[in-house]
């Protein structure tokens, strides 16, 4: 019989899914996988064992619950994650994450399990005040961040009234890959910058810059990147800190570097890290970018002890790899 502590892994197939799933396993985890491949892909399970089910399914939620041995806590990463495609799909993603939510905190307080969940700064919307703490209004303007918020909610009922110990980490933009290269992010379409400066670089389509007159320094937004790799080590001390009953007083944590960086910025810095020019063309504003997100930290650092050691040069050169390597062989 296994000795290993059991955490299933809700959308492992996908990009913050698996890496945290590799992570798991280097630390003396058994990480088992929960995934609908809906934009999770099959390759990228390999050795792991997986249900093949979806969420938003009651039954088969709570029975993947019950078959699972050893299992003590749950991290939860299943959801439709693309911004733009929320604003066109409403419903669906609505339906998608806060039904998965809803089901697999039944599950987990139905088995005395944690529950770590992937939120997002999107349910902060466009907030007025920078940087953003874990106590600024919640205020999500597209679909997707509304979903997050509810599946924030969901999670909140169940630790007031079944006894459910959860934690939201609220990301800001994760990039790069892990384990050299072996897993990275592969979203179709890719809508995030640091892929899609690589991929133009690469000889993609040319990378447009939305708006050129945003009150930053350079005119062009700035964002919060985060190194993979930081991430899923902010996932592992708040899993142990989750496991220890009663050690964790918080309901949600910013997990960012904590730096804003411009899209210019990131242009430049990929000039020089991948050693050529990075073709873009300047576009107007979209309607809804805010200016500015970047996260307070100060929070995660102090109860986490924790702390994000890589930079947007590594989190650049990382992607690369995985990209022109593993990635190719995916596609
Ligand atoms: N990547 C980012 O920039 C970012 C930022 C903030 C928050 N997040 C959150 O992190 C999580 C992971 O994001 P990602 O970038 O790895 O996305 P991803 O699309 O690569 O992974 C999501 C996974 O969930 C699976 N899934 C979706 N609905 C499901 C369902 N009903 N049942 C079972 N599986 C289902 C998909 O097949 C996929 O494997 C998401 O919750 C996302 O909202 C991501």
């Amino acid at each position: 019989m296994s000795q290993k502590k059991t955490i299933l892994v809700t959308g492992g197939a996908g990009y913050i899914g698996r890496c945290t799933a590799y992570v798991l396993a280097q630390n003396g985890y058994q990480p088992v996988l929960i995934d609908n491949f809906s934009t999770g892909r099959r390759a990228m399970v390999g050795e792991l064992t997986c249900f093949d089910l979806d969420l938003t399914d009651r039954k088969s939620t709570l029975e993947a619950f019950r078959k699972s041995q050893d299992v003590v806590g749950v991290i939860h990463l299943a959801a439709k994650a693309l911004v733009g495609e929320s604003v066109e799909k409403p419903y669906e993603y609505l339906r998608n994450n806060f039904l998965s939510t809803l089901n697999v905190a039944e599950a987990a307080a139905m088995s005395g399990v944690c529950v770590l969940h992937s939120s997002s700064c999107a349910v902060y919307g466009v907030p007025e005040k920078l940087p953003i703490l874990e106590t600024t209004p919640r205020s999500p303007v597209s679909p997707y961040g509304a979903a997050k918020a509810m599946a924030e909610d969901v999670l909140a009922q169940f630790v007031r009234h079944k006894g459910l110990r959860a934690l939201n980490l609220r990301y800001f933009n994760p990039a790069g890959s892990m384990g050299n290269g072996q897993y990275g992010e592969l979203h179709e379409p890719e809508t995030h910058l640091i892929p899609n400066v690589v991929g133009a670089f690469l000889g993609g389509k040319p990378i447009r810059v939305f708006g050129s007159d945003f009150p930053t320094p350079d005119g062009t937004c700035v964002r919060d990147y985060i190194h993979i790799e930081d991430l899923v080590g902010a996932h592992l001390v708040a899993l142990e800190k989750l496991l220890a009953p009663g050690s964790l007083k918080v309901e949600s944590l910013n997990i960012g570097s904590g730096k804003g960086v411009s899209v210019k910025e990131v242009l430049e810095a990929a000039s020089s890290v991948l050693g050529g020019k990075v073709p873009h063309e300047m576009a107007p504003r979209r309607a809804g970018d805010p200016a500015e997100l970047v996260a307070d930290i100060a929070q995660a650092k102090a109860i986490l002890g924790w702390e994000p050691k890589k930079s947007l040069n590594d989190m650049i050169r990382d992607h690369h790899q995985w990209v022109t390597g593993r990635a190719k062989k995916l596609l």
